[in-house]
């Protein structure tokens, strides 16, 4: 399968993820830019680990997953030589070294080493956090929309108890689905469209946030007493491929997300799983 969605203008943040036809049934064999492997003291070497590689002065960042025995490898058509920042993604590990690398003509090889990270709480996604989280399903149900703007951990974060909790969930209310905590913005008129509940709803259910939320975050402890429940990592065919992504060129970051045209996430993507034809 193969999906492609266009960029509409340019300057839009986009990404394209391809899933390329294993080597064996690729026409020509690939050669490759970047490779070696991954692996910490806790399991030795490590599937499953995205490693992305951003050349210096670049908006686009190619990512590829670490195989079965950890290893690694970029395509050489997707890394020209010159410098580049690693990165990577592990839940629950840290890049100790390298940070950065010189691909040169050839195959460059640069073996990772990973540690666990003095915080976890960081790396969590969104999903990890209604995961781990304790609490009714309604509950969680209700803290969803929490999402729209910034990440859950934010909200985890925060130090509020029930009282104050009330007071910024209501001013969350103000703000348009393109505020963002590096920009927030305030609503200039209500929103259109099926008008809103009566403000006693509406307090009576951001109250019942608020309390819910007071018992998951900070308020009342100085860690967090559930344990963090991860997806996880990537392993077998899922490793094979690499992700393409290119960021909007404008260094404002509000225009930057203003720029961003589709899916809320703005991301254009490119398909190519080993299985498709
Ligand atoms: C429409 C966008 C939007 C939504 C939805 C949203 N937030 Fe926010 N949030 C913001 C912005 C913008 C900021 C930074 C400015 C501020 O603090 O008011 C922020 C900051 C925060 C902070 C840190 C500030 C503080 O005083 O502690 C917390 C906590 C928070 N949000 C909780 C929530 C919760 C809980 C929800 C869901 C009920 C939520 N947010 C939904 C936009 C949003």
């Amino acid at each position: 399968m193969k999906v492609r969605v266009l960029l509409p203008a340019i300057g839009v943040l986009s990404c394209c993820i391809y899933f390329q036809a294993s080597p064996s049934r690729a026409e020509t064999p690939l050669s490759f830019a970047l490779t070696g492997r991954v692996s910490s003291a806790e399991e030795g070497p490590m599937e499953g680990v995205l490693i992305s590689a951003k050349k210096a002065g670049s908006t686009i960042t190619v990512t590829v997953v670490s195989d079965e025995q950890g290893r690694y490898r970029f395509p050489s058509p997707k890394l020209p030589p010159g410098q580049y920042a690693l990165r990577i993604r592990a839940v629950g590990y840290d890049l100790v070294s390298p940070s950065s690398i010189e691909v040169g003509a050839g195959n460059t090889i640069a073996d990772l080493r990973l540690r666990k990270t003095a915080d976890p709480a960081a790396q969590l996604s969104n999903a990890d956090w209604f995961r781990s989280l304790p609490g009714t399903e309604q509950q969680k149900a209700s803290i969803k929309n929490c999402t729209h703007c910034h990440t859950l951990e934010r909200v985890m974060r925060s130090h509020a108890n029930a009282d104050a909790l009330v007071k910024v969930v209501e001013r969350m209310s103000t703000y348009p689905q393109l505020a963002f905590p590096l920009m927030p913005q305030k609503l200039v008129a209500a929103r259109v469209g099926g008008g809103e509940d009566p403000i006693e709803q509406r307090l009576a259910g951001w109250r019942r946030q608020a309390q819910y939320l007071s018992t998951v975050n900070l308020s009342s402890i100085d860690n967090w007493n559930y344990s963090f429940k991860t997806h996880p990592r990537p392993r077998g065919r899922a490793t094979q491929g690499h992700l393409h992504r290119m960021r909007s060129a404008r260094a404002d970051p509000a225009a930057a997300r203003r720029d961003r045209g589709f899916g809320g996430h703005g991301l254009v993507c490119k398909f190519r799983r080993a299985d498709s034809r």
